[in-house]
């Protein structure tokens, strides 16, 4: 997908994180841009300015910034060389985002020599200050091109439902051009989700099999131990569905899913994600029981550690009906994919991270074997890991040793990771790819709108049925009620990438 073939020259910046002091810049933009340094991936003259309320001074967010970059690490390399290259780039704006004043010295300083005339403003912060700060960049004159590019990276959930959505892409065009605005999902930035599709599209091997008649369905279920996390506002007011879902987990799908493009760019790949998004079967109001569950985690014991329920979250109302955990079922009406059901599944406080894409094989047409000690043949599967295991794994049946006619489960293990002295992480991988002005791993707004349009019916049942929510407990797979969700009684979800009785 990344057309680029080294990664070699590396063009010079100035980048903007507004909410530079929040939970993702400190807990992600930040530590990738610092391995963007390791990996020699910044220009010896880009520059980063820090945009945030706190009236801190340079040496305030430098400071900051080493110790949340080097945690874990600064005793094994008290003298980081990368740390001592990045820190110096750094410079913090303090500012309200309301405030158009603070735009205007924003302007001033990005006129001073040292800053690289191509300037990305990186918007994290919660959606609802993207609208005061896209004018107040319009009103300073910084969203002019005509001493540099000007790009600008917004974050998920874009919007709040489809209406939302529309309307906060209407403001960005008010100021920006399509090929300005990186809708990013971080999904995309992961090597195994782009690998889907050179496992695809450079294997013929899987091709004559990718369809309804080999396959029965698919799963892809995303877990995690971890709870909210100090996100308790935000996550109260998005719930799972927005949160992973609308983005994550309709990428994964329609990636799953896509025809193959009619070249890597930017546009043939988005198309084709688009087609299919836009062929998944509209979920009707009467329907959306049958095909979603929601469920919300109580206290329990994750990895030996008894946990709070989500309720007692900081920042959680008591009576929220907020959903921690989504199942759903989907069905793609197009000729490849017709009848098959897809499910996603995401959790919080979930009994183990993991982020799985499963997908089981019919059986045989006929069972050959009936009269020998194999009775019943088990399906093929194909198990994609995208985290944390890093891999591809087809589920065989081969005879076991001796006279008698028995088969077992074996796996063939394509793995992914291995030794990889310079891996940059998700969000690194696309920062360096605005840098390139390179929008191949960013949504388009059609798919943005068109995941909007899958999960929207959903949202509005929900947001009407406030009395009760199903719970589970911290540290579970989810409720077990969920399985009502499978269009057959042998459908279960796959937990991890084991075969199943050897978990
Ligand atoms: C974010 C969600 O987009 O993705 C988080 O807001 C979630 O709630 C995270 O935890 C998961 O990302 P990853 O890369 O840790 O799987």
């Amino acid at each position: 997908m990344r057309k680029r073939k080294s990664l070699d020259s590396p063009a010079p910046v100035t980048i903007v994180i507004f909410g530079a002091t929040g939970n993702l810049a400190r807990s992600k933009l930040l530590p990738a841009l610092y391995q963007l340094e390791r990996a020699g991936q910044l220009a010896d003259d880009t520059r980063i300015i820090g945009f945030g309320r706190r009236e801190w001074s340079d040496a305030e967010w430098q400071e900051d910034v080493r110790r949340m970059c080097l945690a874990g690490g600064e005793d094994d390399c008290p003298h980081d060389e990368a740390i001592d290259r990045l820190l110096p780039r750094l410079h913090f704006h303090a500012g309200d985002h309301n405030d158009p004043t603070c735009f205007g010295r924003l302007a001033e300083q990005l006129e001073r020599p040292e800053y690289p005339d191509c300037v990305m403003f990186y918007f994290a912060v919660s959606p609802q200050a993207f609208g005061a700060i896209c004018h107040n960049l319009a009103g300073a004159g910084l969203t002019d091109e005509a001493t540099g590019c000007r790009r600008v990276v917004i974050e998920k959930p874009f919007g709040h439902d489809i209406d939302s959505a529309h309307a906060l892409d209407g403001l960005l065009h008010q100021h920006f051009e399509e090929r300005q605005i990186f809708r990013i999902d971080h999904y995309l930035g992961k090597g195994t989700v782009q690998n889907i599709m050179v496992m695809r599209f450079a294997n013929l091997l899987l091709e004559p099999l990718w369809n309804r008649n080999y396959i029965d369905h698919v799963q892809i279920s995303h877990a995690e131990e971890q709870g909210i996390e100090g996100r308790g506002e935000y996550y109260d007011s998005a719930g799972a569905l927005r949160d992973m879902v609308q983005s994550h987990l309709m990428q994964m799908l329609a990636l799953v899913a896509m025809e193959p493009p009619a070249s890597m760019d930017a546009e043939a790949v988005r198309d084709e994600k688009v087609k299919v998004l836009r062929c998944i079967r509209p979920i009707a109001h009467r329907g959306v029981h049958a095909q979603a569950f929601r469920a919300q985690y109580a206290r329990g014991v994750v990895n030996g550690e008894n946990e709070r329920g989500y309720l007692d979250a900081p920042g959680v109302p008591g009576d929220s009906v907020t959903e921690t955990y989504a199942a759903l079922k989907l069905y793609i009406d197009n000729w490849r994919w017709r009848g098959v059901p897809f499910y996603l599944r995401t959790g919080k406080r979930m009994a183990k991270t993991h982020s799985q894409i499963s997908i089981r094989f019919r059986e045989p047409p006929q069972q050959l074997f009936r009269e020998t000690q194999i009775a019943h043949t088990v399906p093929n599967w194909l198990l994609i890991g995208i985290q944390p295991e890093e891999n591809f794994r087809f589920e065989i049946q081969i005879k076991t040793e001796g006279l008698e006619m028995r088969t077992r489960t074996v796996q063939m293990d394509a793995s992914y990771t291995g030794p990889q002295p310079q891996k940059l992480d998700a969000y690194a991988a696309l920062i360096l790819d605005v840098i390139n002005g390179d929008q191949t791993l960013f949504l388009r707004y059609d798919e943005v709108s068109w995941a909007w349009r899958v999960v929207d019916p959903i949202l509005r049942n929900w947001a009407v049925e406030r009395d009760y929510i199903p719970t589970y407990p911290a540290g579970s797979w989810g409720p077990p009620e969920a399985d009502r969700l499978f269009d057959d009684d042998s459908h279960r979800w796959r937990n991890n990438l084991k075969i199943p009785g050897e978990d």
